[in-house]
């Protein structure tokens, strides 16, 4: 059975990185982001080494409206999605007064209207047809507050809680729900949008391979929130020994995003 896979943030870093693995296990594509240039050269290197239909659809998810554009685009295309992968979204780091409050209607707009939005226009003809996958990419900073990380840390909240609502909402409909949340990945590019000094980070930082390993289990298991590697998961499990202020405060010390 040949899906159709739409995956939002697949330019760079690791929507790219599941780009070329959903192409290699022969799912035809609609790439998203705001970068063209390098949208079309991925949809290109994909369609040649895997022979997959791969459509590129340049949008910017911090405009309001902009899912709503997503989907117009696949009906135009008359392509049906079976699997949405969320993972378009970014950080900004720093103390949270000193936040710019275009950045963070921007990081809002993305990291949780967005997702919440394409979700909800996609899910229906998924019901319909009784099959389908949403696949949100969150954080392990969505298990606490992270100091130095506020809003983006209760942005992966909100994804981590919409996850887990929906996936019982939808519970017996053939779709599967699930959310990747990652600790700390390899990706020059996400800390420096974020304007967060890498070197600060004291805790191990991974591949992108991890996530795109952890989104292939949840496709294939029944597991609701994944968490990649066993650090991440040791984590969240040792939350549940520490007072709640404990484990912020931590979080925020092995971000070290904090003091700007
Ligand atoms: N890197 C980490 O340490 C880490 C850890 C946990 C979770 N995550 C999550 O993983 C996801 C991917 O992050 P990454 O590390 O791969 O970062 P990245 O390389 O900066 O990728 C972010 C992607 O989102 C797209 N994007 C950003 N703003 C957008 C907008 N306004 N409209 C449309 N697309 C937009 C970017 O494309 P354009 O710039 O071309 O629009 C890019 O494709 C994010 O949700 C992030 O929160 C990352």
């Amino acid at each position: 059975m040949t899906f159709h896979t739409l995956i939002t943030g697949a330019s760079t870093g690791i929507g790219k990185r599941l780009a070329e693995e959903f192409a290699g296990m022969g799912d035809n594509l609609v790439l998203v982001a705001r970068s063209r240039d390098k949208l079309e050269t991925l949809a290109g290197e994909l369609r040649r080494a895997h022979g997959v239909d791969v459509q590129v659809c340049c949008q910017d998810l911090s405009m309001p409206g902009a899912a709503a554009k997503v989907f117009g685009f696949c009906e135009r295309n008359g392509i049906a999605i079976d699997r949405l992968v969320n993972c378009a979204g970014f950080s900004v780091a720093g103390d949270f007064e000193r936040m710019d409050e275009e950045a963070f209607v921007q990081m809002a707009t993305v990291n949780m209207v967005a997702v919440a939005a394409l979700i909800r226009l996609f899910l229906p003809a998924m019901r319909a047809r009784r099959r389908g996958a949403v696949v949100n990419i969150a954080s392990l900073a969505g298990f606490q507050g992270v100091p130095g990380m506020a809003c983006y840390s209760a942005s992966k909240a909100f994804v981590v809680n919409l996850t887990e609502a929906l996936s019982i909402e939808f519970r017996g409909t053939g779709i599967r729900i699930f959310a990747v949340c990652p600790g700390f990945i390899d990706n020059d590019l996400f800390y420096r949008r974020a304007g967060h000094d890498r070197n600060r980070i004291i805790v191990p930082v991974s591949s992108p391979d991890v996530v795109v390993k952890a989104v292939r289990k949840g496709l294939a298991g029944k597991e609701l929130l994944i968490l990649p590697t066993f650090f991440d998961w040791l984590m969240v499990f040792s939350q549940r020994f520490v007072p709640r202020k404990i484990a912020a405060g931590l979080a925020g010390l092995f971000a070290g995003a904090r003091g700007k």
